[in-house]
């Protein structure tokens, strides 16, 4: 049997290590962190990320904003809002929430959310620095990935890393971030040529594609290491993008779909928000 990541277990922990420390600072800050998600539109997967992010900063003693608007809200609005953020000395983490409706370009809107409240990592200050070697907040799906392989005690420097996907919210920060930890990164793509072939070189693989068990047992070295980012919804079941039921065979450490990845992204960005509220305090 693989060892079982157990994501919730971890997120677990290192929430409540958070929430002693907002604990022992809000005297000294004469407040506690806060973090404000903006969401527009009606998805309902976002719906629920939303909250399950809002009720996580009141596990861990945060204050939070929720500022919530229809799909025919208007670039200008989601804006003015974000400045306002920027502006609230009581807020210390913004995340406008994505995807956002059609007809708006998150291009056009996260630029204006300062760089030092991106709880989200995803500007490209944030990610400049993270592809330098010196990041600050960190994107949170990603360093969840990072936290949960020292977890186990997962062994990073040295290892042939496979990351498949390679967007800007995982795959490339998540290579960058594999690489910090010395590993030799491989990063695959919708055009990669032979994906299996490279993948089945891969001690350690990241699967974050978005299709439902693409990551199949045929592909996974005998012993290798898998975490699966995928929250893929199949006849209203969850399901990651690896098949786990057969590709736990093969693997020596494997992460679920839930329980695994996902709960460490919310805690990540409590993470970031507390990190932020130290820096502006002095508090590091
Ligand atoms: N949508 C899905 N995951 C995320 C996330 O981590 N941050 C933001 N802003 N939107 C998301």
């Amino acid at each position: 049997m693989p060892h079982i990541i157990d994501g919730k277990a971890v997120s677990q922990k290192i929430k409540s290590e958070i929430k002693a420390e907002v604990d022992l600072l809000k005297g000294g800050a004469g407040r506690v962190p806060g973090l404000a998600v903006v969401i527009a539109g009606d998805d309902p997967a976002s719906k629920i990320y939303v909250k399950n992010k809002i009720s996580g900063c009141a596990e861990v003693g945060f204050f939070s904003v929720h500022k919530e608007f229809d799909g025919n809200v208007s670039k200008s609005t989601l804006i003015e809002t974000v400045s306002e953020l920027n502006a609230d000395e009581n807020i210390d983490g913004i995340l406008v929430q994505l995807p956002l409706p059609k007809g708006l370009n998150p291009d056009e809107i996260l630029p204006f959310i300062d760089v030092k409240k991106d709880v989200d990592g995803l500007s490209a200050y944030q990610q400049g620095l993270l592809l330098q070697g010196n990041p600050d907040l960190i994107s949170c799906t990603p360093n969840g990935v990072i936290e949960l392989l020292k977890s186990a005690n997962i062994e990073i420097a040295g290892k042939n890393a496979v990351v498949i996907g390679r967007s800007n919210m995982v795959g490339k920060p998540m290579a960058m971030l594999l690489l910090r930890e010395n590993a030799t990164v491989t990063i695959c793509h919708s055009k990669t040529k032979d994906l299996k072939n490279t993948v089945s070189k891969a001690d350690i693989v990241v699967a974050a594609i978005g299709r439902a068990r693409f990551v199949t047992a045929d592909m996974i070295k005998e012993g290798a290491v898998v975490i699966d980012v995928g929250m893929n919804r199949v006849d209203g079941k969850l399901c990651g993008d690896v098949d786990y039921e057969n590709v736990k065979e093969k693997a020596a450490a494997i992460t679920p779909v839930p329980g695994g990845v996902g709960p460490m992204t919310i805690t990540m960005l409590l993470k970031n928000t507390l990190e932020s509220f130290k820096k502006k305090n002095n508090l590091l």
